[in-house]
């Protein structure tokens, strides 16, 4: 990979590293065991692809990083919960997750619920306050409802839930898109939604373009994701392979096997190349442009990660 892209990425992953460690702070009361759990699993070093994407969506909107934080870490905050929920027992029972224990596992059953259920409250609570103190305070306010949304029964929560349905009966192909548009797809959509709505450009050519690249790359995330629960490797993946075999799951691995699977990853990469091509038509200034290039770049990256 082109050692300018890792560069950014990995200078944008610090900015939100730094200010959920800020936000998201340890409390020394009687009950600092779940911040303690909070912040366990939330800073242990994901690939916070989720606050990039709404990064550069923003940049490609015209406005900066800062006026999309809030939003942006909020996400990264209810996917660190929902990856809480998904390792626990009576989900997908992973004991690791993240290069370490998974939280069940570093506390208890008890704890890893509770923080999970305090990371999404919490993320509500530092969304509403961004949406507050924005200069474009209807558009915090629909970011807010877009989150809502998202991580909801139509959105990660309703993935989840089929995704529960696949471990028990063979699913169809339709069924199995479904399911991937929610369970990750829903979580990957919402941070070009909360830019474009600060950004006061929902509904716009621009967005369009932005949501199609987003669905097309959330798509071809889960895709890899499922490769790599056969093919991947534990120390540098961070968690379990095998998992999905185990709990019998249908995927796109057990659909249409390795090699068909990357065969739908490749021209999936495709796809969200010719929606980059077509947003840059809408760039005007250089750094609109540099951020539909990263985006571009960040197919490349997510199609050949191995973590
Ligand atoms: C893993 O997400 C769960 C899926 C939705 C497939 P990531 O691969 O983004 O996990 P982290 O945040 O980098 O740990
Ligand atoms: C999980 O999908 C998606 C969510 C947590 C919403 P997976 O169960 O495939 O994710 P991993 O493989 O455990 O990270
Ligand atoms: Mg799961
Ligand atoms: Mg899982
Ligand atoms: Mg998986």
């Amino acid at each position: 990979m082109n050692n300018e892209f890792i560069s950014k990425l990995n200078d944008i992953a610090e900015q939100v590293n730094l200010y959920l460690d800020k936000n998201v702070a340890s409390k020394d009361n009687l009950q600092k065991v779940v911040y303690e759990a909070m912040r366990y699993s939330l800073l242990a070093g994901g690939k916070r692809i989720r606050p990039v994407l709404a990064i550069e969506a923003a940049a490609v909107f015209g406005i900066t990083a800062e006026k999309v934080m809030p939003f942006a870490c909020a996400i990264e905050m209810i996917h660190t919960y929902s990856l809480i929920h998904d390792d626990l027992p009576a989900m997908d029972n992973d004991d690791f997750r993240r290069g370490r224990p998974s939280c069940h596992k570093q506390f208890d059953e008890a704890t890893a619920i509770l923080a999970g259920d305090a990371l999404l409250t919490m993320a509500f609570e530092i969304a509403s306050k961004g949406a507050i103190e924005a200069d474009n305070v209807r558009g915090g306010i629909e970011a807010v409802k877009h989150i809502a949304y998202c991580a909801g029964t139509e959105g990660m929560i309703g993935g989840q839930i089929v995704d529960l349905d696949a471990e028990t009966r063979k699913i169809s192909e339709k069924e199995l898109i479904y399911l991937c548009e929610r369970k990750t797809g829903a979580l990957l959509r919402v941070p070009v939604m909360v830019a474009a709505a600060v950004a006061g450009k929902e509904n716009t050519s621009e967005a369009d373009c932005l949501l199609e690249y987003a669905d097309t790359v959330g798509l071809a995330f889960q895709i890899k994701d499922d490769i790599l629960d056969v093919e991947g490797d534990i120390n540098v993946l961070g968690k379990p392979i095998g998992s999905d075999k185990q709990e019998g799951k249908t995927t796109f691995v057990t659909l249409h096997g390795i090699e068909g699977s990357k065969k739908i990853l490749r021209e999936l990469t495709e796809k969200a190349f010719k929606a980059c091509d077509r947003m840059r038509n809408f760039c005007k200034t250089e750094k609109q442009k540099e951020a539909c290039e990263f985006l571009r770049e960040l197919a490349v990256f997510l199609l050949e990660r191995n973590y």
